[in-house]
């Protein structure tokens, strides 16, 4: 067997301590998110690649990366975005229910992203949500001056990207008043992302505007408007691990290997003539450095 002698060794407990200095820095929660999310990204995008070269022959290009329900991707940066946390849909199908304050609009709103924030649609009275198709898909609601429950749209589960925006649109909501026609205009809703690291609760929703008591705007501040892993969150960093662990392992044994095979060529070149460039040589040699090594035992 080839021993390791002593730069071989240093070099490895460099490498070493190297990795556990990483390991432990990377207790740091700040940067082992970011750690976390560059190598996410990585691997979101070496999936991407694969997939695309999968399907670069389709036509429909857009069509065949669809993201599940709540989930999007940036078309610009391929990055991945998932709202179900904020939801039914990220919590075991547990309603949550966001508040806004609507301040001059006289009523405070109730949202709920990719779900709704009703907990019992079905026990409603008739007169709340009149004329919505299906009260289980209200995606938020006021309550008017008459104590009447008002859909702002039903949910969607579809966010997208608007430029850079990231937003979700909730439309076919009750029916707008005060307008001269058949009632056919609804009430609809646009909620617009926007990532907050720095939020200490999930969410902040603020109530922007509405023109014409028909379409509201809201903000969103939420953590979860900050792109995120695919799916394999822990996968990742335990992949770099790996790597890093291979990389160590490689050049110990790579770098033992070159140093007893140099330091044997030294030797032999004095008594005879030995071809070190060449690749059967060094096969040769590193049977004679075993059998020599044999020897000695
Ligand atoms: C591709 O998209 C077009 C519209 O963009 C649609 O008409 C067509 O049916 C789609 N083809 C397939 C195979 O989905
Ligand atoms: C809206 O909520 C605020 C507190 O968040 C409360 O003071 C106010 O009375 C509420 N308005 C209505 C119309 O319920
Ligand atoms: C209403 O929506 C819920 C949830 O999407 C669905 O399960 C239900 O079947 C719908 N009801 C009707 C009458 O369409």
């Amino acid at each position: 067997m080839i021993r390791p002698r002593k730069p071989v060794i240093l070099l490895a407990s460099v490498v070493c301590i190297l990795v556990v200095f990483g390991i432990v820095s990377s207790r740091n929660e700040k940067l082992k998110a970011e750690i976390q999310e560059e190598a996410n990204h990585l691997l979101y995008q070496w999936e991407t690649l694969e997939k695309t070269s999968k399907f670069v022959h389709k036509e429909n290009y857009t069509s065949e990366i669809s993201p599940e329900p709540c989930t999007v991707i940036n078309p610009l940066t391929n990055q991945f975005f998932d709202l179900r946390p904020l939801g039914a849909l990220g919590n075991d199908g547990l309603v949550q229910a966001w508040n806004a304050r609507g301040y001059d609009y006289g009523r405070n709103f109730s949202i709920g992203i990719c779900s709704t924030p009703l907990k019992q649609p079905q026990s409603l009275p008739e007169s709340d949500f009149e004329g919505v198709t299906n009260k289980s898909e209200v995606g938020g609601y006021y309550t008017d001056t008459t104590g009447h429950k008002k859909s702002i749209g039903q949910i969607s589960t579809t966010p997208k990207f608007r430029g850079r925006k990231l937003v979700l649109e909730y439309t076919d909501g009750s029916v707008c008043e005060g307008f001269k026609n058949d009632g056919s205009l609804k009430k609809s809703t646009i909620l617009s992302f926007v990532c907050d690291r720095e939020i200490m609760t999930k969410a902040s929703i603020s109530y922007v505007g509405s023109l014409h008591d028909c379409s509201y705007f809201f903000e969103v501040r939420t953590i979860h408007g900050c792109p995120t892993a695919a799916k394999k969150d822990d996968k990742a960093i335990i992949w770099i691990f790996l790597f890093i662990c291979l990389c160590a392992v490689a050049v110990f044994f790579g770098g033992g290997f070159i140093y007893s095979l140099f330091k044997y060529n030294q030797g032999r070149q004095s008594v005879s003539h030995w071809k070190s460039n060449s690749f059967t040589a060094g096969v040769k040699n590193l049977a004679q450095v075993s059998q020599r090594e044999e020897i000695y035992k």
